[in-house]
């Protein structure tokens, strides 16, 4: 049930290729939150908002497009990116992201959900720490990393062992949930020194 107490969080799916795998993980993930309870999901899939690669001049759709991103990360009090690991780190969609949006990540926190093969996302995870320093975001020490995932899923998109990453996946959110309602009370009475 929604409330006004409710942590509001944004779940993003980082990946937009054909064939993806990323919609599987946000799927069962979104599923898990809503069973952690006391949250609002927002499932933002990046492959709905198109964005320029470089910062270049975005045409109309694509502005179009950054606004309505940026409008809804705002709405959220914290985060879950969704990613996977390329060539040893994250994917462009999720840098264009960040580039053209920048202050609604402000003061809230970002968890991770990493897969990958052998990385299982973690340097993509490791290298978006960095990342999200620079838009003045707090990354959460719990992440989830998943190695081949297509492995760990059935064809219902449920994980064939969830003990598996159970506890893991509770760190997870109650570190994430502590993060954003700790900045949310905090903003309320103090405006963040950006
Ligand atoms: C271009 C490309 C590069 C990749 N590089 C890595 C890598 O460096 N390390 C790794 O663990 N997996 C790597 N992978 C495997 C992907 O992380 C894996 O296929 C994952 O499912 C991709 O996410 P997606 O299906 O949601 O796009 C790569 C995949 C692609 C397509």
């Amino acid at each position: 049930m929604s409330t006004p107490d409710n942590t509001r969080i944004a779940v993003i799916i980082g990946s937009v290729r054909k064939g993806r795998f990323g919609p599987v993980i946000a799927n069962w993930f979104t599923d898990r939150v809503r069973e952690y309870g006391g949250v609002d999901i927002d499932l933002i899939d990046l492959a709905e908002h198109p964005l320029p690669t470089s910062l270049t001049e975005p045409d109309e759709t694509t502005a179009a497009s950054a606004a309505a991103l940026a409008e809804r990360l705002g709405a959220a009090d914290g985060f879950v990116l969704i990613t996977p690991e390329y060539n040893h780190s994250y994917p462009a969609s999720v840098k264009a992201a960040i580039d053209w949006t920048g202050v609604p990540w402000q003061a809230k926190p970002v968890a991770f959900v990493g897969y990958g093969g052998h990385g299982g996302g973690a340097r993509a995870v490791e290298h978006l720490r960095c990342v999200f320093a620079e838009v003045h975001a707090v990354t959460v020490r719990e992440a989830l990393m998943l190695r081949f995932p297509w492995t760990l899923f059935d064809e219902q998109g449920q994980l064939v062992r969830p003990d598996a990453v159970e506890a893991n996946t509770k760190d997870l959110l109650d570190q994430l949930t502590w993060w954003a309602a700790a900045l949310r009370e905090a903003k309320a009475t103090r405006p963040y020194a950006a």
